[in-house]
């Protein structure tokens, strides 16, 4: 009954398995459905398939206690929920720019098809606007009336390296709902996230609203983290030619509370599974609606973006002396030590990563790059077999002619400058995320670059 629903979530990917096991850990009756059978095997096995601090104890204790437990039975998993969130994937389109829904409709029409008692179908996915429509056109399509199964939209927005957190202390919930019924039960269904933050003397705010605002709310907070982003590095690129120094002006201009200082961090950029692609979608089905000069900044926002990853290869050539041909600088001969692959820190999502497509820059430009990350070379070699991998810091910096800090892993910030100067060719590094101690550096005899300081 709608006091303590039974929940489903369809698909165990990254978003899919953290929401099952974390709200299995809030006390719900959970199945996580999947048809990825190596995928339910490893979670049944109490094996969590990514790297998210705090997840794999989660996991396992909540297998053992019965309430999770992860299936590849679509029959099985519509007889359990009250509510089934759909969490799989949507990925870019292969003309680069909407998002591809298939995996939203197979899902969707296998759950519908199956269900013989009423439930909630809840989309979590990130989605175009009016994707919420269109699924329920789909269970009406595959459902009988009488069942009365009913469609809700309500989106998330778990960091990676956060997400345990994100999900059970999450800072706003919004659901796009259009009856008393749903609403009802998607409280029911979000009540252990409001229980557990009134015993902690908070509070989650609830916007309720729409199919469309719900679905907008998701894609619009992604384009405004991903301009505030790209506005600093624009201002890191005025930095450059006018010679000021960028971190300092970030932290000028977050010291206004209507700016604020997160996400204001000037660097190689953003990457990973969400806001690349996100921006992009969003941009494209704006164009669909007949809104496209509205969002046509959003596409400056990722040319900054990417821009950024070029301004790397020219410090390189700059720093190594070396000639900008019209093809871009030629690196040849040159060893360069790549430090980090993910996209960010404490994270081993290689997806769209700055680091990665950096280091395969320099790789086309002829240098010789040898690539370290704390946990991503595993993924990291999947998707450029021809770079070079090594196992640590110091083989990754041995003997480099420059030094590339790509990714702000807590090893980078804290390795000492020192040792590194002993063991490398050249002692010349590009703090591509401005995350090392630039006089610390100086100091023990390194030619250090930022990204937007002189
Ligand atoms: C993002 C959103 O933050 C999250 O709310 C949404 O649900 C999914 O997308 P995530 O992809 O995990 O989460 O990464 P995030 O921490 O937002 O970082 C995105 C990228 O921006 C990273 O590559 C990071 O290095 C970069 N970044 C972030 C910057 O370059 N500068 C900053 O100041 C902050």
């Amino acid at each position: 009954g709608a006091a303590r629903p039974r929940l489903t979530f369809l698909g165990c990917g990254y978003l899919g398995a953290t929401y099952a096991i974390c709200y299995a850990e809030l006390g719900y009756e959970v199945i996580g459905y999947d048809v990825d059978v190596a995928k339910i095997e490893n979670l049944s096995r109490g094996e969590v398939p990514f790297h998210e601090p705090g997840l794999d104890e989660l996991l396992r204790r909540n297998v053992a206690s019965g309430r999770l437990r992860f299936t590849t039975s679509i029959e099985e998993t519509a007889d359990f929920g009250d509510v089934h969130f759909i969490c799989v994937g949507t990925p870019q389109r292969s003309d680069g720019m909407g998002a591809d829904l298939r995996y939203v409709e197979a899902s969707v029409t296998d759950l519908a098809k199956n269900l013989s008692r009423r439930a909630l179908i809840v989309g979590k996915s990130t989605v175009p606007v009016g994707t919420a429509e269109w699924v329920e056109r789909l269970v009406e399509k595959h459902t009988s009336e009488e069942l009365g199964v009913e469609v809700a939209w309500s989106p998330e927005f778990l960091q990676e390296g956060f997400a345990v957190e994100d999900v059970l202390r999450p800072n706003r919930i919004v659901v796009g709902v259009k009856t008393e019924w749903s609403n009802a039960l998607l409280y029911a269904a979000h009540k252990g996230v409001f229980d557990l933050a009134s015993t902690e003397d908070r509070e989650v705010p609830v916007v309720v609203t729409d199919f469309a605002t719900a679905e907008l709310v998701k894609v619009a907070a992604n384009a405004f983290l991903a301009t505030k982003i790209s506005f600093i590095n624009a201002m890191a690129e005025v930095c450059e030619v006018a010679g000021g120094d960028v971190t300092q002006l970030a932290k000028a201009i977050g010291y206004d509370p209507r700016i604020g200082n997160r996400f204001l961090q000037a660097g190689v950029g953003f990457g990973g599974g969400c806001l690349p692609k996100d921006i992009r979608a969003f941009q494209a089905r704006a164009q669909e609606l007949g809104a496209g000069e509205a969002l046509r900044f959003l596409h400056e926002v990722d040319l900054i973006n990417l821009r950024r990853r070029a301004r790397v290869l020219h410090l390189a050539a700059e720093l190594l002396d070396r000639r900008q041909g019209p093809a871009g600088p030629d690196l040849a001969g040159a060893r360069v030590a790549v430090l980090g692959a993910t996209f960010k820190p404490n994270s081993d999502d290689v997806r769209d990563a700055p680091a990665l497509a950096v280091a395969g820059m320099l790789h086309e430009a002829g240098a010789d790059v040898r690539v370290y990350d704390p946990q991503g070379i595993d993924n990291a070699r999947k998707a450029h077999p021809e770079l070079t991998f090594e196992k640590s810091l110091q083989e990754a910096v041995a003997e480099a002619d420059l030094v590339c800090v790509l990714t702000e892993w807590a090893e980078f910030r804290n390795a000492d400058p020192a040792a590194l100067a002993a063991i490398v060719g050249k002692r010349l590094v590009i703090d591509g995320r401005n995350c090392l101690d630039a006089s610390a550096w100086s100091a023990a005899g390194w030619t250090y670059r930022g990204l937007g300081r002189p």
